[in-house]
């Protein structure tokens, strides 16, 4: 049974370790976005500032004693972490700071860049779709993201210094495909925040596609008012204003994803 639906479900990173360039919004908007469009989906908070669990409006002291951390030391069932929310389809498995502690709490453990991998293994929930939030950091939990997940989707803010860092989180994921995870892969690059009145935005969206060329997304998130608003509402932008230009520009990206036929 469990074989059957892990060879199913999709597992996809969200990870850049640049700061704010739209990695919680892109993963909640998402994965409401993939649950709108009917998709059982499951959002993985691997970050501890546990900005998607808030903003999803779950309350972080009703799970002070059942989120990925402590799955991730082994105190709780994976499924028992796991919340429902106030988007049909889509469950989230929350975080708060208590993360931080894990990264020390395994420095001497075998096999420690698994650990969420053998959590996720252990969820026999039939999900279409896993989504996992990094943290701004190529540290333990990105790297036990990455390990876990078979694309990797990297959200890229329309400002200067976008591609600061880019080679080194490129680097990373070559070393996460040759040592621990051969079955990575890029789904692509994901614009974001940008800006049409703004030439910076144009100028950068333009060089990355030179670069990276069919590895970028056609779709573009615009900078919208809507989306950094809904986050305080505790609700993903698809909820708080479905008629948005971020609304319908993430719902225009999860069919894209829907559409790739790899992811
Ligand atoms: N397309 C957008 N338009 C307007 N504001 C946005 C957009 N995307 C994200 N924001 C806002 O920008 C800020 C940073 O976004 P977000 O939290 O998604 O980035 P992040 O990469 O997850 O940050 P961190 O590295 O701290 O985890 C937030 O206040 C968010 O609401
Ligand atoms: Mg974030």
């Amino acid at each position: 049974m469990e074989d059957n639906i892990r060879n199913v479900r999709k597992i996809i990173s969200i990870a850049n370790q640049k700061g704010g360039v739209g990695k919680t919004t892109t993963a909640i908007s998402l994965a409401a976005a993939l649950a709108s469009e009917e998709k059982r989906t499951l959002l993985i908070d691997a970050d501890p500032q546990g900005n998607a669990t808030s903003g999803l409006g779950i309350n972080k002291a009703e799970i002070r004693d059942k989120n990925v951390y402590h799955a991730m030391i082994g105190d709780a069932d994976a499924c028992d972490v796991i919340t429902s929310t106030s988007v049909p389809l889509l469950d989230i498995m929350p975080s708060t700071q208590d993360l931080i502690g894990v990264e020390v709490e395994f420095v001497t453990m075998k096999n420690r860049e698994q650990k969420l991998k053998n959590i996720l293994r252990n969820i026999d929930r039939p999900y279409d779709y896993i989504i996992i939030d990094c943290p701004p950091s190529l540290g333990f939990l990105t790297v036990n993201s990455l390990v876990a997940s078979d694309y990797l989707i990297i959200p890229l803010q329309c400002e200067y210094f976008a591609l600061e860092g880019l080679g080194q989180l490129l680097n990373t994921v070559k070393l996460v495909q040759v040592r621990l995870n051969p079955s990575l892969s890029l789904a692509g690059i994901l614009l974001t925040m940008f800006d049409v009145r703004n030439g910076i935005s144009h100028r950068v969206a333009e060089e990355v596609r030179k670069y990276f060329g069919s590895n970028v997304f056609s779709t573009i998130i615009p900078r919208n008012v809507r989306l950094s608003e809904c986050p305080s509402y505790g609700l993903p932008i698809t909820l708080y204003d479905s008629a948005s230009r971020g609304a319908i520009s993430y719902i225009q990206f999860a069919q894209e994803i829907l559409a790739d036929g790899r992811t």
